[in-house]
């Protein structure tokens, strides 16, 4: 049997029935299934944020932000058929043909659009139980002509879909600043000439799921989440250090904070911790957008947030820099390599 470069035809071509090595954790390291518990995740209602009641979904959100980091998002304004047919491409797309896939596979972390597997199969330890097609998104017109064009409608369904995941982003994010006590538009100025992209995560079924991930804990290091998800539950969030199984919703959206955030918050608000875990029946697939500053911009915690009190917790830094860290170390968190205690030879300049 040839090595395959792809999970998906190691498991349904090859019909693995174990989890071979490469994919499995230490002891320590593995997803303990039976401690997961399945309390709710904040609900927040955004229809009012577009009118008098503005302020009250701010402190719903501002309390999110505080408490984990994550919350989940109805009446978000990305119209119903958008979703169902950005859901119907990215699945028609992971259903080609492994020869037809493979054209646009590549294991370079530098290549943006790309169909890869795992996370970054050139430096990690562990693999991961996952397919992904990355798709970078704005401004489009710089790469659109890169993604796929088979399945014939993959361009538009993504290209529409991916602007309207933009517009939620956007709102979001200013929502974010103000439930800070910043400008509405303070975040998205530091941001300079921002960046959008996204993951079609395919995780297949898996015959030894406690062995595995679909993606181990980690943080996303962008600015923001809007996570799109079938209907197969997989996505856990750490909330009081415990693992929580989320509970897919149709037509919701999971938004979580991403480490830029944190920082300018100057750690008042969380980048939330999360995993995927996989299982025996079904394959799932879920669709992170993440919104993210021009790699020159450089970040640090707010002024307005930094006092005597609460001194700066975060040095400051190019997110080139910090993009750059990412890739180098994988998955691990790198919010910590920034902490001001961490970097006290660091010579401001
Ligand atoms: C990610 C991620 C969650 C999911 O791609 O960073 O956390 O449910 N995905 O697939
Ligand atoms: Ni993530």
């Amino acid at each position: 049997m040839s090595k395959r470069l792809l999970l998906k035809d190691m498991v349904s071509t090859d019909k693995i029935e174990h989890v071979p090595s490469n994919y499995i954790r230490p002891l320590t390291q593995r997803p303990n299934l039976q401690d997961v518990v399945h309390d709710p995740i904040p609900v927040i209602d955004l229809q009012d944020l577009r009118g008098p009641n503005r302020g009250h979904v701010i402190e719903q959100i501002g309390r999110a932000c505080r408490d984990d980091g994550f919350f989940q998002v109805t009446n978000h304004g990305v119209p119903e058929a958008i979703i169902a047919n950005m859901m119907r491409i990215t699945r028609e797309f992971f259903e080609l043909p492994e020869e037809e896939r493979l054209k646009v596979y590549s294991d370079d972390p530098a290549k943006v659009t790309r169909l890869s597997t795992s996370f970054n199969v050139r430096n990690e330890k562990v693999a991961s139980w996952r397919d992904f097609l990355g798709l970078p998104c704005y401004p489009l017109e710089d790469y659109i002509h890169e993604w796929p064009n088979n399945p014939a409608s993959f361009r538009d369904i993504a290209a529409e879909y991916c602007k309207s995941a933009r517009g939620l982003a956007l709102e979001l994010i200013e929502a974010v600043s103000e439930s800070l006590g910043l400008d509405k538009d303070y975040i998205t100025r530091q941001l300079g000439k921002h960046g959008q992209h996204m993951a079609l995560n395919y995780y297949p079924s898996c015959p030894q799921p406690d062995l595995t991930y679909g993606l181990p804990a980690h943080t996303d290091h962008y600015v923001l989440t809007v996570l799109l998800h079938d209907e197969v539950p997989g996505l856990q969030l750490l909330k009081d250090g415990k693992w929580v199984a989320v509970r897919p919703i149709p037509n919701t959206f999971i938004i979580n904070i991403g480490d830029q955030i944190q920082v300018m918050s100057n750690g008042k608000y969380k980048s939330g911790t999360h995993r995927v875990v996989v299982n025996c029946d079904k394959e799932r697939i879920s669709i992170p957008t993440f919104y993210s500053p021009s790699p020159d911009a450089v970040i640090g915690p707010a002024p307005q947030l930094v006092t005597d009190d609460e001194p700066a917790m975060y040095r400051q830094y190019t997110y080139g820099e910090y993009d750059g860290k990412v890739w180098s170390n994988g998955l691990e968190k790198c919010l910590d390599m920034f902490l001001v205690e961490n970097n006290s030879n660091h010579v401001a300049v």
